[in-house]
């Protein structure tokens, strides 16, 4: 398989863009194609089925239409429930997200840890396993979080009424003395700053994008497939699915600020 073919990320809408920082971070002259299923935003409220028939019809097509050399599903609530189907169906590699529940162990000094996710990936087996794995002396408050994705996915990251939505979903954590968050969705990054205000300066919180993105390193240096000489950066292309339009440029600005990624909007698919 060719070096120079892209690597396919995909997501529900624009959340993943998080990881698709970290990867340009570590991998700058890679070519990157990220697909936001923005026609089925959010995931979280999808049945089981669905996110897996989603997450097939995507990695068909960063597969089969675009190439893509690697996978990597920038979604827990995606990973959760299909990441074990599409190892199965494709023989490529597909790097998932997982909330960072070790790290956060090893941070978290009262060993009161706060998961906020989707309300598929709160009740999905994959986290539940996960967290029966690192029970041991660990307390875990799980946060199903309804709403929290579609408000994020305005790209506006710290008005009053996001504010109040996530102050709520704190409450619990508040109350039992969480230390250490981990950021269970790849949307919730871009909160990050208002999870602080409200719970303190103090509070640890866990995210996820950097190891994923030294994960696919390897996986990409093991089969390789990793890319060593270019004269430039490389590409990112975004697809949407659906007919979302209004402003969608200015918006995935706001996803990818502070990065240094150009990006260019493909035609919408799906
Ligand atoms: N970014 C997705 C995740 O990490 C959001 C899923 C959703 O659309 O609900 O779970």
């Amino acid at each position: 398989m060719h070096k120079k073919l892209p690597i396919g990320i995909f997501d529900s809408g624009f959340g993943g863009l998080s990881v698709a920082k970290s990867i340009h971070n570590l991998l700058p002259i890679e070519n990157l194609i990220y697909v936001a299923d923005s026609a089925f935003t959010p995931y979280g409220d999808l049945p089981e089925n669905e996110i897996v028939k989603r997450s097939i019809l995507i990695t068909e097509f960063l597969v089969r239409k675009k190439n893509s050399k690697a996978i990597v599903v920038a979604c827990n609530t995606a990973t959760a429930f299909s990441i074990n189907e599409l190892r199965k169906k494709f023989n490529i590699p597909i790097i998932g997200m997982e909330p960072a529940v070790k790290p956060a162990l090893k941070v978290s000094l009262n060993n009161r840890v706060g998961v906020l996710a989707t309300s598929g990936t709160s009740k999905s087996t994959k986290l539940s396993a996960l967290l029966e794995n690192h029970l041991g002396k660990a307390r875990f408050y799980v946060q199903p979080c309804p709403g929290l994705v579609n408000a994020i996915e305005k790209g506006i990251f710290d008005d009053v009424k996001l504010f109040k939505l996530v102050e709520k979903y704190l409450e619990n954590f508040k109350k039992n003395d969480v230390d250490t968050i981990v950021l269970g969705c790849t949307h919730f990054i871009y909160i990050k700053p208002l999870i602080q205000k409200i719970m303190g300066s103090s509070i640890s919180i866990i995210e996820t994008g950097e190891a994923v993105a030294r994960q696919l390193q390897s996986k990409l240096v093991e089969f390789n497939l990793k890319e060593y000489i270019s004269m430039s950066t490389g590409s990112t292309k975004i697809i949407l699915t659906g007919d979302r339009k209004k402003n969608v440029t200015h918006v995935i600005d706001q996803f990818l600020l502070g990065s240094n990624i150009e990006f260019r909007v493909e035609q919408s698919w799906g």
